[in-house]
């Protein structure tokens, strides 16, 4: 086998919220050569969050293509890339002409609040049906899922009203788009993973099947509307072949929400396992196994992984933070704190604590545990000594916070009180950032050195489809070098001090009037 995992490689396609990438992985899980390519986030009224649906295919064939370039340059055959896999952010909603292939409007993002109003109305409407979503789909009903922004679409913008009463609307999260022109719009490859799927709020988590009694409730004809086929994350026949630039004619074979790829890249394939992911946003995924745990403490139930053949879909209980990495573009990008994100780190040092500041970065409302649509981002504590370091250090609180918030929640879904918490993305660089981390849950934070767990997820997925690899077990040497242990070195008493005051300041900026 040794030798054998020398000589082939691995695409992964990532696609996530502000940047899309490419990375190919030889057969150590290691990195060989990526291209990453940031593109534009659109926010035409507050609250709102779009992407040009263009741009992110665009982003992703740069990336292919300045990645090919760098692997051959470097001495490798691209004929040795076996296979590619792909991850994407989740729920963000794209429609397009089934006919044409053209997009109907932009992609409305996962944090966009525009639905807030509709989803007060679909709240009212399930307390008077007497109709329970999140036993059925696993989450409650918020902005967040991509079934209200389906139904906003289809209320506000005539063209896509049109072109479902003309039964040619095709609806898609960012896989499926993606996928579709991929491969070549002709070749119609219309298909997402159980992963994708069911954050749309349109399948029933049990069955992983878009269930009717849903589709009825958000006023949805399935005669008018296109929705893709449901397929195993790890799939060798389902997702096709890029049809065009230096990787044509490679199969795709993997598939997965990038939150459920950082768990298989994680290697948190045992009930019990969880990892924290610091992304734009930051989420939380506890494997509990094959049967989903509907929580009653405000987290979701999600499909985990989904690999096919003789496994069962295995699910998880999922924190999910709306702003993590998205505090830190603020600060840069809005308030010209710091010029480069992974300057945060040094500006937070720059001062001994958060100075008594809290930052409740509630940009698109509270998620999990609170799920407070109306709250609005709020700083508390402001007084002459205030600093911009204090700002910066109380951003990367704010997450923290909630991840404690949201592990108190899954030890009472779960009766499991978690031991260490793997952790990657972009904020789990910072290395105050990780400290004050394992400072606020009280266990040890564990940080993988190569951190790109998310693209390597998709690698494992789409390896596991073409049998490069057949058992978990086979995995167990990939990305285990390095690790770096953060323990906690505050008091409880300290910590409970700190998060008390979390909690009041999530308390006080609720009902924030528009
Ligand atoms: O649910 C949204 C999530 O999938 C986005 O992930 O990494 O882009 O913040 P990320």
């Amino acid at each position: 086998k040794e030798n054998v995992l020398s000589t082939f490689f691995i695409g992964a396609i990532d696609q996530g919220t502000t940047s899309s990438r490419f990375i190919i992985f030889d057969g150590t899980g290691q990195p060989v050569t990526s291209h990453q390519h940031e593109f534009q986030q659109h926010y035409p009224e507050s609250g709102w969050h779009e992407h040009d649906p263009y741009e992110l295919v665009g982003s992703v064939r740069n990336c292919i293509r300045k990645a090919s370039q760098s692997f051959k340059e470097i001495g490798h055959d691209i004929e040795d890339i076996k296979v590619v896999g792909l991850t994407t952010q989740r729920e963000t909603t794209l429609v397009w002409d089934v006919e044409t292939g053209e997009p109907l409007h932009n992609a409305i993002a996962w944090p966009d609040t525009r639905t807030k109003g509709l989803v007060r109305e679909l709240k009212e409407k399930e307390k008077a049906e007497g109709f329970n979503i999140a036993e059925i789909t696993g989450m409650p009903l918020s902005t967040y899922p991509s079934a209200v922004k389906l139904v906003w679409l289809l209320r506000n913008v005539p063209k896509v009203k049109e072109a479902y009463d003309a039964g040619k609307l095709a609806f898609g999260t960012v896989d499926t788009w993606l996928l579709y022109n991929l491969n070549g719009k002709e070749k119609g490859v219309f298909v997402t993973d159980s992963t994708n799927a069911s954050r749309t709020m349109f399948v029933n988590l049990h069955t992983v099947k878009y269930d009717p009694k849903l589709l009825e409730f958000f006023d949805i004809d399935i005669n008018k509307i296109h929705l893709p086929r449901i397929s195993p994350s790890s799939d060798a026949e389902a997702y096709g072949r890029i049809s065009s630039g230096p990787l044509m004619g490679m199969k795709i074979a993997g598939c997965l929400g990038d939150q459920s790829a950082a768990l298989v890249g994680q290697q948190g394939f045992t009930p019990g396992c969880a990892k924290n992911t610091y992304g734009t946003g930051c989420f939380l995924l506890y494997n509990v196994g094959e049967k989903p745990v509907i929580s009653k403490h405000g987290l979701l139930a999600t499909i985990a992984y989904d690999f096919g053949r003789h496994r069962k879909p295995v699910y998880a209980l999922e924190g999910s933070i709306a702003v993590a990495g998205s505090g830190v573009k603020f600060l840069m990008n809005n308030m010209g704190f710091i010029t480069h994100s992974h300057k945060i780190s040094d500006l937070a040092a720059s001062v001994e604590d958060n100075g008594g500041l809290v930052f409740v970065t509630a940009f698109s409302g509270l998620f999990a545990p609170y799920w407070i649509d109306d709250a609005k981002g709020t700083i508390f504590g402001i007084t002459q000594h205030t600093q911009r370091g204090h700002i910066a250090r109380a951003t990367l609180e704010a997450t923290c916070f909630q991840t404690k918030a949201i592990l108190d929640a899954m030890e009472k879904d779960s009766g499991h009180h978690l031991s260490d918490l793997a952790v990657d993305g972009g904020m789990s660089n910072s290395n105050l950032c990780m400290q004050t981390q394992a400072n606020i849950i009280g266990i040890p934070v564990d940080r993988p050195d190569m951190h790109e767990t998310t693209s390597l997820g998709a690698a494992i997925a789409a390896g596991f489809a073409v049998d490069i690899w057949r058992e978990f077990d086979e995995l167990k040497a990939i990305n285990q070098k390095g690790r770096k242990l953060f323990t906690p070195d505050i008091t409880p008493e300290e910590s409970d001090k700190m998060f008390k005051k979390w909690a009041r300041a999530v308390e006080m900026c609720r009902g924030w009037l528009d």
